[in-house]
């Protein structure tokens, strides 16, 4: 299956990506996370993603999209996969759409997962990953009581582009530029709303449901 999941910052993209790409065996691709792998390892394009990321804009599409088609094109994602955080603009939906057309593999099905603002900023300003194993955890909702990563013992961190304002930037960001692919995967035929308020497994299962006729 090759699927994309859209969503505000927070909506729980990361945590419902890391289970629903388990449960296809299929590869979980966040644009995010390859950027942040980057960004502590020190690399160029770490140094250049970092000086967008902390701010809250978008890194440039010419930059992402190359990422992307390279990631696309490695031999585990040959069979399906999910994208968490791209396609993030209407130009970037665009080029996936032709990009994955030449390749004769085009998106079955998008999941959008809706959620409001309050909650994505209670959801980011509790939010600690692991350093070790990348868990997404939440202080307040996962009962944390220390810093460390209850799957693997790894230390835990909170992202830079957290901070409130940061977040808050994220969220305008999000409306302008990411919210018209909503539209844009509507008149596709291929979106798939699911509600991401209540319990993590529950929204898991809500998304499986949805993705059943595709499998
Ligand atoms: P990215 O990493 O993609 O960030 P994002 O889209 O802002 O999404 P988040 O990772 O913040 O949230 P999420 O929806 O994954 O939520 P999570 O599961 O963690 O992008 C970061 C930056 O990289 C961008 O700002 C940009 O600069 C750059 N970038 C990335 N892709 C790009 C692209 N395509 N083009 C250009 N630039 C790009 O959950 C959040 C918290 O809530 C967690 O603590 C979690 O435990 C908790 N939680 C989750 N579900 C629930 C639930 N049901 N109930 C209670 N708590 C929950
Ligand atoms: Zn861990």
């Amino acid at each position: 299956m090759r699927l994309v999941l859209v969503g505000p910052p927070g909506a729980g993209k990361g945590t419902q990506a890391q289970y629903i790409a388990s449960n296809l065996s299929i590869p979980k691709i966040s644009t995010g996370d390859i950027f942040r792998a980057n960004v502590s390892g020190g690399t160029e394009l770490g140094k250049l993603a970092k000086s967008y990321m902390d701010k809250g804009d978008l890194v440039p599409d010419e930059v992402t999209v190359a990422m992307v088609r390279d990631r696309l094109s490695e031999d585990d994602a040959q069979d399906g996969f999910l994208l968490d955080g791209f396609p993030r603009n209407v130009p970037q939906a665009e080029v996936l759409k032709k990009m994955l057309e030449e390749w004769g593999r085009p998106l079955d099905i998008v999941l959008n997962l809706i959620v409001d603002d309050e909650e994505v900023v209670r959801r980011l300003a509790g939010r600690r990953t692991c350093s070790q194993c990348g868990r997404i955890w939440h202080v307040e909702f996962d009962d944390k009581k220390d810093d460390k990563c209850d799957a693997c013992g790894g230390q835990l961190f909170q992202r830079d582009d957290d901070k409130e304002e940061t977040v808050r930037h994220r969220l305008e960001v999000y409306q302008e530029q990411t919210a018209p692919l909503i539209e844009f995967y509507a008149d596709e035929g291929i979106l798939v709303g699911v509600d991401a308020t209540g319990p993590v497994e529950e929204i898991t299962r809500r998304a499986m449901d949805a993705l059943r006729p595709f499998q």
